[in-house]
């Protein structure tokens, strides 16, 4: 049943491939490009995640870690996401953390898009990526399968447009929805001390609407919103569904991955932490 409480969500995106074929340039590319001036300017913070308004709607990026150690928490990420980009070099082709991100995708049942990057380089070789992924049955669409390839270059900002297309034509198929109206509850994207602000814990809201003031249990610990920051650092009253969004106010620092909700009895909010912390 379909209160009308629920709306249409952005699709939240994590970006995944092989060891330097370019995740950080893409996602610092479409944060130059596509974040309204003055906000790009400056010193941007590093929360994890962003998220963007293109003519076709918002979509929000996470962050994500590099290399094979960490195939543990990309897994995680996988199912805080909606749709994986799968960042493969064109001089490079299918490497071993490329069929790895396909099997994380798959596994958690996440649509793949295809960024062919690196092609302003003179070793580019799009058709040879192509026929590597058909060994992994990831299909392009321009031979009969069912996954989008955008040929692009995180350098030059050659296809991110097209790419970007893609993510929200994706999204539109999905029909992505959640309550906005309600207690937030979420995922926490990552969190550290920060001089001057103590615990800054930056999350993702999956439902409902998280606003200052809130009383926020986060894995093992639990307080009360101070405030809200967004991905520039700039106040904000409330997050809803799919906007990232920094926290101010927990009394410690809770693991990336951890949920986060919030709660309104404070004496259940520290029973639950109490027993999280002591199990
Ligand atoms: P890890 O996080 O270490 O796995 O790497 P990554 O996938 O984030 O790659 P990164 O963005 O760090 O890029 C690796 C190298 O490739 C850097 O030297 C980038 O400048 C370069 N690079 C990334 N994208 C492009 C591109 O489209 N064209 C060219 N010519 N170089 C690129
Ligand atoms: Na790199
Ligand atoms: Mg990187």
């Amino acid at each position: 049943e379909r209160s009308s409480n629920v709306q249409t969500r952005p699709p939240v995106v994590t970006i995944m491939g092989h060891v330097d074929h370019g995740k950080t340039s893409l996602l610092d590319k479409i944060r130059e490009t596509k974040v309204a001036n003055g906000e790009a300017g400056g010193i941007t913070q590093h929360i994890g995640a962003y998220h963007v308004k293109t003519e076709r709607g918002v979509i929000t990026f996470l962050d994500t870690p590099g290399h094979a150690a960490f195939s543990a928490m990309r897994s995680r990420g996988a199912q805080a996401t909606d749709i994986v980009v799968l960042v493969v070099a064109a001089d490079d082709g299918m490497m071993p953390q490329t069929a790895e991100a396909i099997d994380h995708a798959r596994a958690a049942g996440t649509p793949i898009i295809v960024a062919i990057n690196k092609m302003d380089k003179p070793g580019a070789d799009p058709d040879r990526v192509l026929n590597e992924l058909t060994t992994k049955e990831v299909v392009s669409e321009e031979w009969g399968g069912d996954t989008p390839m955008a040929r692009i270059s995180a350098k030059t900002g050659e296809g991110i447009d097209n790419l970007l297309e893609f993510i929200s034509l994706q999204a539109e198929l999905m029909e992505l929805e959640a309550p906005v109206d309600g207690a937030a509850q979420g995922v926490v994207i990552e969190s550290r001390l920060e001089k001057g602000r103590g615990p800054v814990v930056s999350v993702l809201v999956k439902k409902g609407t998280l606003k200052q003031g809130d009383l926020v249990l986060a894995g093992e610990h639990y307080g009360k919103v101070r405030a809200l920051t967004d991905e520039h650092g700039q106040r904000i009253q409330s997050a809803g569904p799919s906007i990232p969004v920094e926290i101010l106010g927990l009394p410690e620092t809770p693991a990336a991955g951890s949920e986060f909700l919030v709660v309104t009895d404070e004496k259940k909010a520290r029973e639950v932490a109490d027993f999280r912390t002591n199990r």
